[in-house]
Parts: structure tokens; sequence; C-alpha cells
């Protein structure tokens, strides 16, 4: 079933002044450019700056407005890998039925089991993820994009899926990725995309609409969609990034002191002017003390004041047009948004009941029975319950149950409770009506809603636009919807970092930190688990042990 790539030995490919808008929307990029050399590069970037998009257009799944893309992509053959594990590959029979060498070498990689491809429906998000890995590897192509491959994998998983990569030598690759470690472990080469701004008069860099306070200061401009290629790994990346960051905004400042100094002189030099006139035309004398104000009218008697005032305002207005000059060539990161949501979080009441929700301990019924043991009677009868206030983390590898657990969680709810379940997965027909629903919501409470997305670093502009969000968005739109509307006593969440950005994780976990409520999360992010739970539930073999 293999398909044989087009150029064996493609050397890479080259993206040249790319633009490209969804209709009727702002640009979300122009006039970008960048190669991806052979191997493995990373592409890193906030929620719905474009990465998937930017996947399409490589794989000309979608055609930009302007520029090329050199080998073009109907010139290649490329596989592409979803972000979202609900989309089935479409190679996944051919798959199935492939006993080939290569093939068998990949489901051992990655420990795809025989039948799996027979049994998508039944399998964990983990397993699906394997499988939509090894399926786009099997087409054995030219160029390789893969969307976010460590969302839903445990630790030894993604340990797998890293030594199945670095085998695949010869293709032009690019992984989009929110996880560190792992594009750190993979990849030499590093395209990081970020939202900067761009003072106004910068009309080289793009004519993007929106006009933002930047890092505090109201300054008239807009951002601009910015990719930066680094010969490096991410974190190298990153560094130089935020060095190159910190020594633009002190550009900006000293050219924003500049300006300002500027507009002051020719505020004064139009007032002296206005002062000259009005004596001039009361006919009053001046002060024989005032020199400064004599030599002015002296100069204007043998000038005339209107040639003095222009010739001064002249050398001034050259100033300030090289001041606004600099300033414009002076992009910096755009802000971020930095609302809290704590104070949201902390305002929601937790139940006075003791138990929120409970679970049984052999949750997963007969299936693991037969070889485990079940531990004493009471253990096994003992239930597994969620106090008011409680906030807990289940973790546990791919396929061991974590998923039926939370659902059966939610399905045993005590009466009485408010309660919010973010699943695992959402298809993108509850992603538009998420974003139908804020819009219809009454003005006070979609207020409250933007805001409260805003703080999990998202535009909340761009929702109001009522377009498809992008996955991280969704989540966001999700759970700040389900905090404002219902104000929620147990929060059961499914692997929620998954397609968040790293600054998004970081404002999620401060915020269900301060959650007073009863807080269930599964992930496989123990960084983020230790940030805002207290209690573990590990499930392992059908059974689940807390500590
Ligand atoms: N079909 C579409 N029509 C209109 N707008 C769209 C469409 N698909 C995506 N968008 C918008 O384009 C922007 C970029 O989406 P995209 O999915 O490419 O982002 P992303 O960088 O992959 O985000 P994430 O990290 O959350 O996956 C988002 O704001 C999204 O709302
Ligand atoms: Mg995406």
């Amino acid at each position: 079933m293999s398909i044989s790539p087009v150029f064996r030995t493609l050397s890479g490919l080259r993206v040249s002044h790319l633009s490209f808008s969804y209709p009727g929307a702002d640009p979300l990029f122009e006039d970008i450019s960048f190669s991806l050399p052979r191997g493995w590069t990373a592409l890193v970037g906030d929620n719905g700056l474009g990465k998937t998009t930017l996947m399409n257009l490589l794989v000309g799944a979608l055609k930009p407005q302007q520029g090329t893309i050199s080998p073009a992509p109907e010139q290649l053959v490329s596989a592409t890998c979803a972000q979202n594990n609900t989309v089935i590959p479409d190679n996944l029979e051919e798959f199935g039925a492939d006993w080939s060498r290569s093939a068998l070498n990949l489901r051992d990689l990655l420990g795809i089991g025989d039948d799996w491809a027979y049994r998508w429906a039944e399998l964990s998000g983990g397993q699906r993820k394997r499988l939509q890995i090894v399926t786009t590897l099997a087409k054995n192509a030219d160029l390789v994009i893969i969307d976010e491959p460590t969302n839903h994998v445990d630790e030894e998983t993604k340990a797998q899926i890293i030594t199945a990569l670095q085998q695949q030598r010869d293709v032009v690759g690019l992984i989009i990725s929110h996880d560190r470690d792992f594009v750190d472990a993979l990849a030499d080469n590093t395209l990081i995309m970020t939202r900067e701004h761009v003072s106004a008069g910068a009309g080289s860099l793009g004519r993007g609409s929106q006009r933002r306070a930047v890092l505090g200061r109201a300054l008239p401009g807009h951002n601009v969609t910015v990719i930066r290629h680094y010969a490096c790994n991410f974190s190298e990346a990153q560094a130089q990034l935020r060095g190159q960051q910190l020594s633009n905004a002190g550009k900006l400042d000293q050219a924003q002191a500049q300006l300002k100094r500027l507009e002051n002189l020719k505020r004064d030099r139009q007032a002296q002017v206005a002062k000259i006139e009005k004596v001039k035309a009361s006919g009053s004398r001046i002060d024989r003390h005032d020199h400064d104000a004599i030599r002015r009218l002296q100069t204007a008697k043998m000038m005339g004041a209107d040639a003095w005032a222009s010739a001064g305002a002249h050398q001034v207005d050259a100033k300030l047009q090289a001041a606004q000059q600099a300033l414009s060539q002076v992009s910096v990161a755009a802000k971020r948004y930095d609302a809290q949501l704590e104070a949201l979080m902390c305002s929601i009441e937790p139940s006075s009941r003791a138990v929120v929700a409970s679970v049984e301990r052999d949750f997963l019924g007969d299936v693991f029975l037969g070889d485990v043991d079940q531990g004493s009677a009471a253990t096994k009868q003992a239930k597994l319950t969620v106090g008011a206030q409680e906030h807990i983390g289940i973790i546990g590898r791919n396929g061991a149950g974590k998923t039926t657990l939370l659902e059966q969680m939610n399905a045993a709810i005590s009466s009485g409770i408010s309660a919010y379940y973010l699943p695992q997965e959402i298809s993108e027909e509850e992603s538009q009506k998420s974003v139908n629903t804020v819009l219809d919501l009454p003005a006070e409470l979609k207020s409250q809603v933007l805001t409260a997305v805003a703080s999990l670093n998202a535009d909340p502009d761009k929702l109001l636009t009522g377009k498809a969000p992008s996955q991280g968005e969704v989540r966001k739109l999700l759970l700040c919807m389900a905090l404002v509307c219902d104000r929620p006593q147990l929060i059961l969440l499914d692997e929620p970092t998954n397609h968040l950005d790293i600054s998004s994780t970081e404002a999620l976990e401060q915020a269900l930190a301060a959650y007073r409520g009863a807080l269930v999360v599964v992930s496989h992010d123990h960084r983020f688990l230790r940030a805002c739970t207290t209690t573990t539930w590990t499930v392992r073999d059908g059974q689940v042990d807390v500590q």
C-alpha cells in the first residue's frame, strides 16, 4: 500500500511571501516566508495563530491568496496527521491489511494492536492518536506534517513516537506542537509563530486591521503574524526570541521618548508663535526685561512671523518624521491578554455537601476481573468519592480507563449539584455551536464570557466574528461559558491541556488552583496536575489507587 515518494531526495520546501485569509475574515498571514529543510522542524505558536491552516496550505488543501510554495503542493506526495483524533485516517483499512516489513516495523514501534484498525470506534484517545500517526507515516510521503502528536498520549507512548519519527530521516517533516520536551527531543530546526505589534506607519510589514494597545501603551498600529526560522531546537530558539523581544522593547521605548520630545518641541514652538501674534495684534508692549520675547519679536519682524514659524516647523516636522520611521521599524510582541480568571473562580461557591460525586471502584466492571488482584473485599466495595472542595488528578496509561471513570462519575453526580463536564474531544459541529451560543447570550453574560476567554490568552474579537474556532480556542470558550453561566460546583475535565498553547496552560492551571469547588481532571501533564490538584488517582489494570 505504500506510495512511492516523488522526490526521494526532496531537500526542502521554500515558502515565499504567502498571504492567506478565510473568507470575510482579517488576514491570518501576510507576506510570510520561510524554508523547511530535510528532517523534522518544530512549529510552535499560540492557539488560533494559524498553524493548522498553514499545514493545509503547505499540502494544497487550502489555496493562498498570494505567494508561492516550492516545490508546489501538487508536485509532492504529502501526508498530514490531523490534530483532532476523531478524524479517521483515509488509509486505515489499507493499513489494517498491510503486513509488509515496513508496516510491521511501524506497528512494533508504536505498539499498535493487530486488530486496532478494525476497532477504531472502541479505541481510547491515545490509541487513536497512535494509529493516526502510524497511518500517516505508512504513506511514505515526501512531505509529512503532524499536527499536535502528543495530545492524548502517555509518557511511554511519547517516547515511542519520538523513536518512530526519528527513523524517518528522509522526509521533509513539520511537527506542530505545544509540547516543549517533545519538540526539543526531535527537531533541530524550529519555526516560531508570534503575533507582533507594528506601530503606525510600518506599511511594509502588512495591513492587518486590528489596532491595540501594546505593552500597556495606547499606541496606534496593527498586529501581524510573524514566522521566524531558527536552526536550533525550540528551547534555544525561544531564548533567542525572548532576547530579541526585550531588545526591541528597549528600542521601542527610546523611539517613543524621542517622538514625545519632538512633539513637545513642536507644541512649544506653536505656542511661541501664537504668543507673538497676540502681542502684535493687541499692540501691547513687551516687558523690557523679557529678553526671550524681545528676541522672538525681532526675529519675527525680520523674517515675518509666518516664515519664522514655518522654518522651525519644517525642521521639527522632518525630525518627527524620522522618529516615526524609527518607531515603525520596531515590532514588539503583541500584548497578551492579562486579565485574571482567579476572581471569577474565587466567586463560585462550593457545595455544602460532603460528597458531590462518587463512582464504584471496579468501574470497569468485568473487563479486568480475570488476571488482576482485586484487593480485599472491603477495598473492592468502597466507593471512590469526590469531596466538595477536593481537587483530584487522574493519571494512567492510554487505554487504562480514565475517560470511562470520568464519564461514570459524570453520570453519578449527587442530586442538586451543578456540574460541568468538558470531554476530551469536541466535534466541528459542537465547536460552531459553542460560538453561536455565546453570540446569543444576553450582553452582560456575553461580555463576562469574552473577558474570561481573554484571560486564557484567546482573542475575543476573533470569537465575535462567529467563525469556526481553532481546537485550542473552542476549549477555552466552552470552559469559560460554563464558568460564567453555570457557576459549577463540580468541574470534570478530560485532558484539558490538549491543544492549549504554553501560556494558556499556565493561565488555566492558576485559575483552577483558585477554584473553590470540586475538580476532577484527567491529564498526562504532571506539571499541570501538580499546580492545580492535591489528590492523585492512578488508574491501572482496572483499579484505582488513591494518593
Ligand atoms: N474554516 C474556517 N473559516 C473561518 N475561520 C477559520 C476556519 N478555520 C479556522 N479559522 C480561524 O482561523 C484561525 C486559525 O485557526 P487554526 O486552526 O489554523 O489555528 P491553530 O494555530 O492551529 O490553533 P490551535 O493551536 O488552537 O490548534 C482561528 O482563529 C480560527 O478561528
Ligand atoms: Mg491547530
